[in-house]
């Protein structure tokens, strides 16, 4: 018969010690239920299932007005509207930060809680593995919808929406949209083609024949049809852009 095992010191302690850590909060996902974009906090629902001694499962309960951490400084954010559904990852503050919530600084928090749910931030950005938006070798990507600018470590920047795109190439060159076309600066070299404008083209056919075949009536006879005009008729006209935009300058 086997011998009932004894319950030592260590063993105590290791079960108070288990058990104070299971009732302490540190970091967990949870799924965003509204956003306050005034407040910049998130109501959340923390994402994992919490299993208790007899064996029951729990959802944790929401947790209102959690801060969001947004990368900012003095003089630099990048703020962003959150989704509801979207995952973040919650931290639990160490001590309460329900007076550090409304004034910041350094203070007393007047409570002696420790890592409970109420003081929590959210960090966004915590997706399942491959979830949220791809990342791309080499490229740092800001998107929000199909509008996106895209760094690269070519230093090749790209700036497009569903509709169209603008680039600035490594060597400098600008290319709007399929960057295929020439854009046109100041004392850029213009050409027109006469021949494209049939109105145009018409006038001065009907000019030609009707000088090359008038006659003057007087005399007898009349005199004859003037001697015809020498040479070709010209199709085309160059110019110069003499005036550039303020606002676009390429190259
Ligand atoms: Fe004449």
């Amino acid at each position: 018969m086997e011998a009932a095992k004894k319950t030592t010191q260590a063993d105590l302690i290791k079960e108070i010690v288990d058990d104070s850590l299971y009732e302490t909060n540190t970091a967990i996902p949870a799924i965003v239920d509204s956003f306050s974009a005034s407040d910049k906090t998130v109501d959340v629902t923390p994402a994992l299932q919490k299993t208790f001694e007899d064996g029951s499962k729990l959802y944790l309960p929401q947790i209102k007005g959690v801060p969001v951490i947004y990368p900012q400084a003095a003089n630099f954010a990048i703020v962003f509207p959150i989704a509801v559904g979207d995952s973040v990852l919650l931290i639990f503050s160490q001590r309460s930060i329900e007076r550090w919530k409304e004034r910041g600084g350094k203070l007393d928090p007047l409570d002696v809680r420790k890592h409970d749910l109420s003081d929590a931030v959210a960090i966004p950005g915590l997706y399942k593995i491959a979830g949220g938006e791809a990342v791309e070798a080499g490229k740092v990507k800001i998107k929000y919808h199909d509008a996106l600018i895209e760094i690269e470590e070519t230093n090749r920047i790209k700036v497009s929406n569903d509709n169209g795109s603008i680039v600035l190439e490594a060597d400098g060159n600008v290319d709007i949209d399929t960057g295929t076309n020439g854009a046109a600066r100041l004392n850029d070299e213009i050409k027109s083609t006469v021949g494209d404008d049939a109105v145009f083209w018409s006038f001065i056919l009907t000019l030609f024949t009707t000088f090359n075949s008038h006659v003057h009536p007087i005399g007898t006879p009349n005199t004859g049809p003037p001697t015809p005009l020498l040479g070709t008729y010209p199709t085309t006209l160059t110019g110069k852009i003499t005036a550039g935009s303020n606002k676009v300058k390429i190259g």
